[in-house]
C-alpha cells in the first residue's frame, strides 16, 4: 500500500512531525484501520522523497504511542482500538475565522468601523526600535513583570496623556492592558457584582453590553442623541454601581458630550457614590472644533479612564491602558495578574520608546490628515449622489460617520442586499439596547479605504438603494 500525504518543505514543522501527524491524525479517523499494513520505511521515504530516517522516527513515535504495532520480520499495522468517531470535523471556531477572512475577500467595500489604514503602519520604525529594544534589555526584562506594566511606559503615558487629553495622573495609577477590551473587562470585574446596575449609553457596541452582562450587571440604558448620553435621563431611583460612556466620541452616533452633561455625571456619581467608565478609544482624531478634555480631569477619584493604540496604530498591538483612582490600584493590579500576569513587556518597551522619541505625536498628525481627506471624500460623494436624501451626522471626530436615510429602513435583508451589490454597511440598530430607534441609520468607517475605494462604495450604495425597494418589499 502506498500513502500519500502532502509534505510541505516551507512549513516551520519538522518533517518528522509532518509525516507523524498527518498518519496519526488517518488512524484516529478511520481511514486507517485496524490490522492495516503500512508501507515499509524504505518505501514510504522514497515515495515522500524525504530520508529514510524521517519516516523511521515518525514510525517509532507512532508505535510508543501504540497507533502502530510491529510485527517481527511481516512489517508494521494499525493497532487495535485506535478509530475516534469525529463528532466535529470542523470546529465552529475555523468556520467563524473562515467567515472573518471571508468578508474582506472578492471585490465587496467594506464600510467597517473603527480600522485604521494598516498600510500606513510606521513598520519601518517600529522594526528598528524593535531591534533596539532586544539588542538592550537585560535578561531580568526577559522573566516575569509587573502586573501594572512597564515604568519606562506608564511614565511616558502620563506625560502625554495629561499633554494630549487633559488627564491627570500619576504613573502609578496606569495599568498597561491587552487593548481597551481587556482595560474594560477589568473594570467590570473591579467595580461589580452579580446583579448591580451599569448605566449605559443606547445604542453601544454589543461587546461593550456583554463585556458588563458576563460581569453579571443589570444594564440600564440612556439614548444617547447627537451628544452623547442624555444626562437629563440618568435614573434617580436606582443606584447603579458605574456609568460607562464614550463622551469624547459617542460609539456609534459620534456626538462630543457638552461640559454640561459632564457635570451633570460627575455630581451624578457623586451622590450615588458610584464610578464613571470613560472610554476614550479614538479621539485622537478629532477633525473638528477644540479639543474635548477628558472627563478624567474633572473627577480623578471617581472616573476610571480608558485608552487604546488599536486606532493610533494597530489593533494586532492590543496595547492599551486603564487609569485608576487611588483607592482602586492594589485591587485592579490584582485582577490583572490574575488575568494574564502582565502584558508583553517587549512590547510595551517599544512602544514607550515610540512616544518618547515624538513618533507617536508625528504619527498621528500625519494620519489625522489623511482620515480628514478621507472623511471629506466621503462626506462630498454621499452629497453629490444623493442630495438631501442622506444626513450625515458624528462626523466631527474618528474614523467613521453616521448616515441617516428617511426613506429607507435598514432590515436585515436590505443589508445582505446591499452587500450583494459589493458594499457593506452596518446597521446602527445592531447595537441598540432598546430596539425599534435607529432602524434608517446606518454607519459607515472609511480609516481604512481610499479615496477611489470610498467613491465606488458611495457609486455602489447609491445603484443597491435605487434598486433595494423594487426587490425587497
Ligand atoms: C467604543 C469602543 N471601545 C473599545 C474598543 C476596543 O478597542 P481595543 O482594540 O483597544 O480593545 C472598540 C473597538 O472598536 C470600540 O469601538
Amino acid at each position: 500500500m502506498l500513502l500519500w500525504m502532502p509534505i510541505d518543505r516551507s512549513l516551520d514543522m519538522p518533517l518528522i512531525r509532518q509525516v507523524y501527524s498527518q498518519i496519526r491524525s488517518r488512524i484516529l479517523k478511520g481511514d486507517l484501520q485496524y490490522g492495516e499494513k503500512l508501507p515499509s520505511t524504505r518505501e514510504l521515504s522514497e515515495w515522500l522523497k524525504v530520508s529514510r530516517n524521517v519516516v523511521l522516527e515518525a514510525y517509532d513515535q507512532l508505535l510508543a504511542e501504540g497507533f502502530l504495532v510491529a510485527e517481527r520480520g511481516s512489517g508494521t499495522y494499525v493497532a487495535e482500538g485506535t478509530f475516534l468517531e469525529q463528532t466535529r470535523l470542523t470546529s465552529p471556531y475555523q468556520s467563524h475565522l473562515l467567515q472573518a477572512d471571508e468578508k474582506d475577500k472578492g471585490d465587496v467595500i467594506n464600510f467597517r468601523s473603527g480600522i485604521p489604514a494598516l498600510d500606513e503602519f510606521p513598520r519601518k520604525t517600529w522594526s528598528r526600535l524593535s531591534q533596539a529594544v532586544w539588542q538592550d534589555v537585560s535578561s531580568a526584562t526577559l522573566g516575569y513583570d509587573m502586573p501594572e506594566g512597564r515604568t519606562e511606559l506608564r511614565l511616558i503615558l502620563s506625560r502625554y496623556l495629561m499633554k494630549t487629553r487633559g488627564v491627570e495622573c500619576h504613573p502609578d495609577q496606569i495599568v498597561i492592558t491587552s487593548g481597551a477590551t481587556q482595560a474594560l473587562t477589568l473594570a467590570a470585574k473591579l467595580l461589580l457584582t452579580q446583579g448591580d446596575h451599569v448605566v449605559i449609553e443606547d445604542p453601544i457596541t454589543h461587546d461593550i453590553q456583554t463585556i458588563f452582562t458576563n460581569a453579571g450587571a443589570k444594564l440600564y440604558p440612556i439614548p444617547a442623541d447627537e451628544y452623547g448620553m442624555q444626562t437629563a435621563l440618568l435614573p434617580q431611583h436606582i443606584q447603579p454601581q458605574c456609568v460607562f460612556l464614550t463622551p469624547s466620541h459617542h460609539f456609534p452616533l459620534g456626538g462630543t458630550l457638552p461640559i454640561q452633561r459632564r457635570i451633570q455625571l460627575v455630581n451624578y456619581v457623586r451622590e450615588t457614590k458610584g464610578y464613571l467608565v470613560e472610554d476614550d478609544y479614538d479621539s485622537e482624531f478629532r477633525y473638528e472644533g477644540p479639543p474635548v478634555s477628558s472627563l478624567q480631569g474633572l473627577e480623578p477619584d471617581r472616573v476610571l479612564y480608558i485608552g487604546s493604540f488599536s486606532k493610533i496604530l494597530s489593533p494586532a498591538l492590543r496595547l492599551g491602558y486603564l487609569i485608576l483612582p487611588l483607592q482602586l490600584i492594589e485591587q485592579c493590579r490584582k485582577v490583572k495578574w490574575f488575568s494574564d500576569l502582565h502584558t508583553s513587556s517587549i512590547d510595551q518597551l517599544i512602544l514607550a520608546r515610540f512616544i518618547e522619541q515624538g513618533y507617536l505625536e508625528k504619527h498621528v498628525a500625519k494620519m489625522k490628515k489623511l482620515y480628514k481627506s478621507r472623511r471629506e471624500v466621503l462626506i462630498q460623494s454621499l452629497k453629490e449622489l444623493f442630495g438631501d436624501r442622506v444626513t450625515i451626522i458624528g462626523f466631527s471626530t474618528g474614523l467613521h460617520l453616521i448616515t441617516e436615510w428617511n426613506e429607507v429602513s435598514f432590515t436585515d435583508e436590505k443589508l445582505a442586499y446591499i452587500e450583494s451589490c459589493g458594499v457593506k454597511v452596518y446597521p446602527v440598530e445592531a447595537h441598540t439596547l432598546v430596539k425599534g430607534r435607529h432602524t434608517h441609520r446606518i454607519i459607515m468607517g472609511y480609516g481604512h479605504l481610499t479615496d477611489e475605494q470610498i467613491r465606488e462604495g458611495v457609486r455602489r450604495l447609491g445603484l443597491a438603494l435605487n434598486e433595494v425597494r423594487s426587490v425587497i418589499k
